[in-house]
């Protein structure tokens, strides 16, 4: 039975101790959860991600108040309402949509560190495979965000992403589980339009960051045994030097606590990303909103070229130039391919790219492959950048599919 000191005075510390247990949860969570000495600022992207996610969230909110999920007053609810009657109503939105595009930025950032360093091996999997749960939802929620405002992009957008489920079910899952209409049922409609805009704000302001809020948790609960990995791959072995620190040998120790020593490297590297933010949002926030998009949605006016923004450049740039069995088998694939990365990788050498031979090579050639796909998915389809487009899409298809062929032999670093 729990024994509750009756002269504790309420709020006080012995008080707070008693029923919440307050300083085993900071010493569990924070005094002896023991990070490696040995990481750089790259280190710093997962906080910087959770920060810009509270971001998101809290701008998003300051939108809601104004913004209306009808067909017929969205698009002036955005680009009039918040935009010139509410105070700094501008400002709100130009954080929401500068902060929705960076935060894809730091997602990439953070994504090939880990490949970088291995950092998805050696107990780290489930960390890897929770990371990646993360950038689908994600990619849920910035598409869903992007419909709300009801322009061109988002009408058309939303047509095209819609019409990929319908060659899915109707091409591949055709044969098994024949689902004629399931375009329409998707939308709610023949196209897009009031069912479609709601559920889709239901979806973007509600089902997705609640499910996100719970991918973080379980992310950040996958990390707590195998810990976080270092830049040199070594395998440090937590318990004993956590005693070293504790026994106040700091020097010889491996490991730092996370509060306050990491957190304050941590907290300096935001600080710094929080000026380059706030200059985006205040000096180039244009450069995360479409031009397009400030014309209202209009189904009879197909815009001359459609894509989508700048961080599904690289899968859109997989689909479009093959016909389209092909490029749906390879988009699917290559959204299939990161998940599989540990399984794929057969190395079991856990260290920095640079030291691990071919591996180093693929690694590169897959970032530079990428940026490649981003640009030409910009570009319009021609003769010039369409045979392109295949060239660098199965350049990607390949690598994935040689990983398991370069790793397999590689020698210890
Ligand atoms: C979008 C929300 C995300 C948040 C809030 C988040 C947060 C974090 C945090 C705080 C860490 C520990 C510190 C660090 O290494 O930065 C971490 C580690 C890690 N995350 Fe994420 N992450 C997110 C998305 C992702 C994605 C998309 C991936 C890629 C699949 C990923 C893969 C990893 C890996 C592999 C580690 C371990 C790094 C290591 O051991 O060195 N995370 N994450």
């Amino acid at each position: 039975m729990a024994h509750f000191d009756e002269n504790a005075k309420p709020f006080s510390a012995k008080w707070l101790e008693e029923r919440l247990a307050v300083s085993e949860v900071m010493r569990v969570l924070a005094l002896e959860y023991w990070i490696p000495k040995n990481i750089n600022f790259l280190w710093a992207m997962g906080m910087i991600l959770a920060a810009t996610f509270g971001i998101l969230v809290v701008s998003g909110i300051f939108l809601l108040m104004y913004y209306q999920p009808d067909v017929k007053t969205a698009f002036d609810s955005v680009n009039y309402i918040i935009m010139t009657e509410v105070g700094y109503g501008w400002l709100w939105r130009h954080i929401h949509g500068v902060a929705a595009s960076v935060v894809f930025l730091i997602i990439y950032i953070h994504m090939f560190t880990g490949i970088y360093y291995s950092s998805y091996k050696r107990g780290r999997e489930m960390i890897w495979l929770s990371g990646m749960l993360l950038f689908v939802l994600f990619s849920a929620e910035a598409f869903s965000g992007y419909m709300l405002p009801w322009g061109q992009m988002s009408y058309w957008a939303g047509m095209v992403i819609t019409n990929l489920f319908g060659g899915f079910t109707q091409d591949f899952a055709g044969g098994i589980a024949n689902f004629p209409g399931f375009v329409e049922w998707l939308r709610g409609d023949y196209v897009p339009a009031q069912a479609f805009l709601t559920r889709f704000f239901m979806l973007h302001v509600f089902l997705m960051p609640l499910v996100i809020i719970g991918a973080i948790v379980f992310h950040f609960a996958s990390l707590r045994i195998p810990h976080v990995n270092n830049q040199d791959g070594d395998n440090v072995d937590f318990e004993e030097s956590a005693m070293l620190y504790k026994n106040g040998m700091k020097k010889e120790s491996q490991v730092i606590p996370f509060q306050p020593v990491f957190l304050s490297k941590d907290v300096f590297v935001m600080g710094v990303y929080f000026i380059l933010f706030f200059y985006l949002v205040f000096f180039h926030f244009e450069f995360a909103m479409d031009p397009v998009n400030f014309d209202p949605a209009d189904g009879l006016k197909t815009p001359a070229h459609i894509y989508p923004e700048w961080y599904f450049l690289w899968s859109y740039e997989i689909l479009r130039p093959f016909p389209f069995n092909f490029g749906l088998v390879a988009f699917g694939f290559a959204q299939v391919a990161f998940f599989l990365l540990p399984f794929l990788d057969k190395s079991p050498v856990v260290a920095p790219a640079s030291r691990r031979g071919l591996f180093n090579i693929w690694f590169w050639v897959m970032v530079a492959d990428m940026i490649a796909l981003t640009v030409l998915g910009k570009l319009p389809p021609n003769d010039t950048f369409t045979p392109m487009g295949k060239v660098a899409a199965s350049i990607f298809i390949l690598l994935f599919i040689a990983l398991p062929f370069i790793t397999k032999n590689e020698k210890k670093a």
